[in-house]
């Protein structure tokens, strides 16, 4: 070995050195900046279970809860007429008949006022099981759940009534609660109030002074 390879050899192995030394420090500086970011994201993941961030749900996941949440709900019986429940006593007699017309032989108080234009019978009530409402997926309900039919439309005024603030709810504060069914106040085939007619002003007593 001359003395310009020598020199080149010491050259050849200083730059293998430092650039392993480069790599073990690059490689070093990412492990560093991967750990506390997975240990991060681990610990988001710990606590989103147990304070979930205002955003962490998918959109729709409010009223969903609210719906689930209403599972165990205690609501007041169902508002029915005297002697119509259960429906199958006659129903299972009759073939359904899913026409949109006006009652005759039956039911003749019932005039649908409720998006009528888009609606009738069957799609709250069910063919081939009138003792059960039915969501839109076709999911069965009981009449003591009705407010799940209503919800699905009336989503905010669902997730009011739940927390209190729309409708009737008694009982107590932190315990056990009952609710009025939204059909004990509102008639689900008119819903809407009429509107109370004012009465006329109180009449001063004649033998009041002025
Ligand atoms: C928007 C949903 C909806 C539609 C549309 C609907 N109903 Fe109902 N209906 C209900 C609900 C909810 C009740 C339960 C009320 C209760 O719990 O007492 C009910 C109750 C009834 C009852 C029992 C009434 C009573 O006096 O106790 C009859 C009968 C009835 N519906 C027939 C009909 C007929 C006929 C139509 C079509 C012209 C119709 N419904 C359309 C939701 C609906
Ligand atoms: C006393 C017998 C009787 C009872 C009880 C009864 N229905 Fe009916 N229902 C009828 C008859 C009869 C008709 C057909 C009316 C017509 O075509 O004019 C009818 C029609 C209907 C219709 C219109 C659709 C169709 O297939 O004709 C719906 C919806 C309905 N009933 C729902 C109910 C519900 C809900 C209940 C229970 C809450 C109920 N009915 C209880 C006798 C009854
Ligand atoms: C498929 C959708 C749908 C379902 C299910 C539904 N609604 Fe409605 N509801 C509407 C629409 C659309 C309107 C507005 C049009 C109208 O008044 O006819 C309305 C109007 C109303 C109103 C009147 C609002 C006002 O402006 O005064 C009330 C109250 C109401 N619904 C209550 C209920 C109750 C209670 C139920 C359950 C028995 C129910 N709705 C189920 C769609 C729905
Ligand atoms: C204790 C009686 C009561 C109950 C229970 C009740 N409501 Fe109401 N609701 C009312 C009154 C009163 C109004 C106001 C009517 C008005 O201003 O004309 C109203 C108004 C509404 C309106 C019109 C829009 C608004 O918010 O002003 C909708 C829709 C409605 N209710 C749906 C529901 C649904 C769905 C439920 C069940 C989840 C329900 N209600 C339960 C009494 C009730």
């Amino acid at each position: 070995m001359n003395a310009s390879s020598k020199k080149l050899a010491v050259t050849l192995a200083a730059a293998v050195l430092l650039s392993l030394g480069v790599f073990r420090f690059w490689a070093f500086s990412a492990e560093e900046k991967e750990g506390p970011e997975k240990e991060a994201s681990a610990a988001e993941e710990d606590g989103g279970k147990k304070t979930p961030a205002p955003d962490s749900k998918p959109p729709g996941a409010q009223p969903q809860s609210v719906m689930e949440d209403a599972e165990a709900t205690p609501v007041a019986p169902p508002p029915f007429s005297p002697g119509i429940f259960p429906c199958s006593g006659c129903h299972e007699d009759l073939d359904p008949n899913p026409t949109v017309r006006t009652l005759k032989r039956k039911h003749t108080n019932i005039v649908l006022e409720h998006d009528e234009k888009n609606r009738w019978c069957y799609d709250c009530h069910t063919q081939g099981n009138m003792d059960k409402l039915h969501l839109a997926s076709g999911k069965p309900v009981d009449f003591s759940e009705s407010y799940k039919l209503c919800g699905q439309c009336h989503g905010p005024t669902l997730r009011d009534w739940k927390a209190g603030e729309h409708g009737k709810r008694t009982g107590s504060w932190s315990g056990a609660k009952q609710y009025l069914l939204c059909v004990n106040c509102h008639n689900p085939h008119s819903p809407k109030f009429q509107p109370l007619k004012p009465l006329p002003p109180p009449v001063r007593p004649k033998d009041l002074r002025p």
